[in-house]
């Protein structure tokens, strides 16, 4: 992406009706700034809470922030228990659709009694308490949301694990969050076919079991009618469960503190094992409700749809908790986006007449492949704001989603963030004011955040040079840790810029941007050694991992190769041990062996198999020269290799990767 290019359009005219105050936003953002605990503190009284707080920002250990403390709330009153005996409870919540087409209606009052219900089962009969962990383990079905609020209502921790991971995948996260409880369901649609889900989740148990983890319930939804095994004494169904609870049960919302867990989710690292992300009760809230009014500024009659999956932190925070606190009415849906036809999306959004659509880059690359055609059969024409997340939006692409899905009015909000963050950070907030748009950059930092672009040797870098971003004040969205390793957490977020002896702690995304003359961000991928496949994370560790796993492998390494609809692909370069020999089909027992073990989304687009790897003399794999290799860069200084005909050797396999893309 050039931004040079881009910098001279602007999306709409300037006229006063589109740009009326972009100095009004950058003076909430300069006082915001300038005392962030007067700012968050006036934010965080608009929601309910039990007992407020003593102080807004306890800042005496950091990194290990914490927001609102002494306060008391429960997530559940500020997105249920507020809405009943208003008219938002007759309301509906979600206008669910299966992927089949099957459909359901549900209001706000209607989710109330249901999340009270399976609340009372999660107490009464299954005997959870606050604090302990709850895997939940669904596909996108009305059961997902209700679990989630279900679980925080008894002050219990949810970790959900997206339904894409492969057993084992699942089985770590169980193991990892010590969960004694799972709900999962019999099997969900995807492309037509019926995935069997409670296979998995039977595995995943068992695994966890032989790693010392006795997961004693197992709830099952029953969603798509397939046979599965229930283990007596340990599965019940869902809707069995649910019959027992008193027609008008009422669970009260446990009191939380602000700093008790909300939740945990996990996230790909750049080791082998993957970190549960913390998120804060009080903090959390506060700021995913204030950020989800400022992106989406949100009307009583808007039909709203966050394309994403609740499996990954963009479902907890804009399908769940953000638009429930401000009782918005969404469509969600379980399915693939091109099944059974590639205009499905398109067409869902004429038939609900949806206002506020958001989705990520991929989705919008894989549609507009299939060409404008599909588009131009619907009418679009109640869309009035467009968002965009997990990778960057090539400036084309966002284009095309400006004038041929919202017809040259609904402006692109294109939200940087990070599952740490909790919602968005760098974007525009048309519910505040709305600023100028460039394709391709994510805009402005919301106010309340620092953000800024640094050098490799952490001084401000100049306008226009690429840079590492870094976030300079805490904010109340923040992960409060990783489950079970605050050293991990303070070395992945904090050690990289911050000067403890100073005083001075700095949030390390680990993402590079550049920074332009009038302060926009332009975000432009991972600085790690995490992939962004279809914007979702992945280490090239847990990919490694996977792959020598397999007995014929002795080493392998994993780099990411520019793909025109994912953003990027994993690729994978293999050593194996004496006595193998390449061939089709180890490719193919290894790529199955990814998908076993992590899943389908971490399944490499090829196999390169190559008798040795670039090293440094200590024994590195130099990933550096695979990655220019196959970004066809320069591959820059080699004189620390070891052994410089192994470059000649990933030169080869990287051009025959190439000759098959380009066939493919
Ligand atoms: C990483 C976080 C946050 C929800 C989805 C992904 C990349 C995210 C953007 C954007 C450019 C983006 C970053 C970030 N990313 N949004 N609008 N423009 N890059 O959550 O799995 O935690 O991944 O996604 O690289 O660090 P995640």
């Amino acid at each position: 992406m050039s931004v040079g290019d881009e910098r001279e359009f602007t999306a709409l005219p300037f006229e006063e009706k589109y740009w009326p105050d972009l100095g009004k936003f950058l003076e909430i953002r300069q006082k915001s700034l300038e005392d962030i605990e007067a700012f968050w503190d006036e934010r965080a009284r608009q929601l309910i809470w039990i007992k407020h707080w003593d102080q807004v920002l306890d800042a005496s250990n950091p990194p290990f922030y914490r927001w609102f403390k002494g306060g008391v709330t429960n997530i559940n009153l500020n997105a249920l228990d507020k809405w009943i005996g208003t008219s938002v409870e007759h309301k509906v919540a979600y206008y669910w659709e299966g992927e089949p087409g099957d459909k359901r209606a549900i209001t706000y009052g209607e989710l109330y009694r249901e999340v009270n219900k399976f609340a009372w089962v999660l107490k009464e009969v299954i005997g959870l308490k606050p604090n302990d962990t709850v895997s939940i383990y669904l596909p996108m079905i009305p059961e997902l949301p209700v679990s989630m609020l279900a679980v925080t209502r008894i002050g219990a921790i949810h970790s959900v694990v997206f339904s894409g991971f492969s057993a084992q995948a699942l089985a770590e996260r169980i193991v990892d969050a010590k969960a004694k409880v799972l709900i999962t369901a019999d099997g969900f649609y995807r492309r037509g076919k019926v995935i069997d889900l409670k296979k998995n989740a039977d595995e995943a148990v068992k695994i966890a079991e032989e790693r010392g983890v006795k997961v004693e319930k197992v709830i099952v939804v029953k969603r798509a009618g397939n046979d599965v095994h229930m283990v007596s004494g340990r599965d019940y169904w869902y809707h069995e469960l649910i019959k027992e609870a008193p027609e008008k049960a009422y669970v009260k919302p446990e009191p939380r503190k602000a700093d008790d867990v909300l939740f945990i989710l996990y996230t790909s690292g750049t080791t082998g094992k993957p970190k549960g992300i913390m998120h804060s009760t009080g903090g959390y809230m506060t700021y995913v409700y204030n950020v989800f009014k400022w992106n989406w500024d949100p009307q009583p009659h808007d039909i709203y749809w966050c394309a994403a999956d609740i499996g990954w932190i963009t479902g907890h925070t804009y399908i769940v908790y953000g638009p429930l606190m401000h009782g918005v009415t969404q469509v969600m849906y379980e399915g693939a986006p091109d099944y059974p036809a590639p205009d499905r999306i398109w067409e869902m959004i004429e038939r609900y007449g949806v206002t506020i659509f958001y989705t990520s880059p991929t989705m919008l690359r894989l549609l507009r492949r299939f060409g404008d055609k599909w588009v131009e059969k619907h009418d679009l024409s109640t869309l009035r704001l467009l968002g965009s997340v997990g990778e960057p939006i090539n400036p084309d692409v966002w284009k095309w989603y400006f004038t041929k899905i919202g017809g040259g009015k609904a402006p692109i909000v294109d939200t940087w963030w990070q599952t740490e963050t909790g919602a968005a950070m760098i974007s525009p907030a048309p519910g505040l004011a709305l600023v100028p748009l460039k394709p391709g950059s994510a805009t402005l930092p919301l106010p309340g955040i620092d953000a800024d672009v640094f050098t490799p040797e952490g001084k401000p870098a100049e306008p226009g040079k690429k840079g590492l971003l870094v976030i300079k004040k805490p904010w109340p969205g923040m992960l409060m840790g990783i489950w079970g390793d605050p050293d991990r957490y303070i070395r992945t977020y904090w050690e990289r810029f911050s000067k403890p002896e100073e005083g001075i702690w700095i949030y390390y995304p680990a993402d590079y941007a550049i920074k332009d003359q009038e302060g926009y961000f332009w975000l432009l991928g991972r600085a790690d050694e995490v992939l962004n496949v279809a914007g979702h994370r992945l280490g090239t560790a847990e990919i490694e991992d996977a792959i020598v796993a397999h007995p014929a492998v002795s080493e392998a390494a994993v780099v990411g190769a520019p793909d025109p609809v994912k953003g990027e692909v994993p690729v994978a370069f293999v050593v194996l041990k004496e006595g193998y020999e390449p061939s089709e089909q180890l490719e193919q027992e290894i790529k199955l062996t990814v998908r076993k073990i992590v899943g389908p989304i971490a399944v490499p687009a090829k196999v390169l198999f190559v008798s040795k790897l670039p090293k440094t003399r200590s024994g590195k794999i130099m990933r550096r020269i695979l990655i220019s290799l196959i970004k066809g860069r320069p591959i820059g200084d080699v004189s620390t290799l070891e052994d410089p005909s192994a470059v000649e050797e990933v030169k080869r396999a990287v051009e025959e990767f190439k000759k098959l893309m380009q066939q493919s």
